[in-house]
């Protein structure tokens, strides 16, 4: 039976290259945003470099909690050989500032799309060989960003909850490995949509250090072929640090 990588968020940025990235080795690619022509345009994309790859589409707005399920639900039929929890979005900033409606679109999106899609998968394949689940968070997940307070609590809860996963299904002696990167600023559409822009953001103009979303995607591979929990980004070397799960038992 083929097997799918499962990429959300993939109809830009991190995850338009992380799709790329898993095809690019043969593996066959499952893409979900909610933007369809940009699904439909990596599909071609994908088709015309490799086209031995099976590329399937799902259209779903993960901030839709039956939506989420749903799309778990239709995949029932495909062997799932990995689940990227990548689909995620920031805020504008100022915690008494923001929009109500739309922070809490936010906490759906970043908190209850990961912790469904990554329950869901974990009950189907713990104890299958070399199954894995990678959660995108954010160096907003290790460390507190005033102006981004509600984004950080989120991703503080994506890095908690992968950890722990992972160390709960190592000392289950389940096969699963749940792994989670912590990405820096990186060039993608995460600064136009955080602050509701039809502009493209400038990362050059800012100043600063960014990584593209291809190296981004690349160091998300990097994690997948570790054996590490952990990646974040090394500030000295501008590369990816591996690491395990700070545990006292470990
Ligand atoms: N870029 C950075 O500097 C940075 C730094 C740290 C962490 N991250 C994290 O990296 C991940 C990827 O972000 P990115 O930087 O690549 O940003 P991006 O270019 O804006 O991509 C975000 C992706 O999430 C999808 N998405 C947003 N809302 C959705 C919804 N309601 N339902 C389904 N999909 C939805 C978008 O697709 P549609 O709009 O088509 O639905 C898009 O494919 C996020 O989790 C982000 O928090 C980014």
């Amino acid at each position: 039976m083929k097997k799918y990588v499962l990429i959300t968020g993939a109809s830009s940025g991190i995850g338009y290259e992380t799709a790329k990235a898993f095809a690019a080795r043969g593996e066959n690619v499952i893409i979900t945003a909610r933007r369809a022509a940009n699904l439909e345009r990596l599909k071609a994309e994908i088709y015309a470099a490799h086209p031995e790859v099976d590329v399937v589409i799902r259209v779903c707005d993960l901030s839709n909690t039956g939506e989420t399920i749903a799309l778990y639900d239709s995949l029932k039929a495909y062997d799932l050989k990995a689940v990227i929890n990548n689909a995620g979005r920031g805020n504008k900033g100022g915690f008494i500032d923001d929009d109500l409606r739309r922070d809490i679109d936010m906490l759906h999106l970043n908190m209850d799309a990961v912790y469904i899609l990554s329950s869901l998968y974990a009950r189907d394949y713990k104890d299958v060989e070399g199954a894995q689940i990678v959660n995108v968070s954010s160096i907003g997940g290790y460390l507190v960003v005033p102006g981004s307070s509600l984004y950080c609590a989120t991703k503080f809860f994506v890095s908690a909850l992968t950890e722990a996963i992972d160390l709960e299904m190592r000392k289950g002696g389940h096969k699963l490995r749940a792994k989670v990167i912590a990405p820096t600023t990186t060039e993608t559409e995460y600064e136009q949509t955080a602050h509701d822009s039809n502009e493209k953001f400038d990362y050059a103009a800012r100043g600063g250090f960014y990584f593209t979303a291809k190296q981004m995607a690349d160091m998300l591979l990097e994690l997948y072929d570790s054996d590490a929990t952990v990646g974040s980004i090394d500030f000295a070397t501008r590369g990816l640090k591996l690491s395990e799960p700070k545990h006292p038992h470990l």
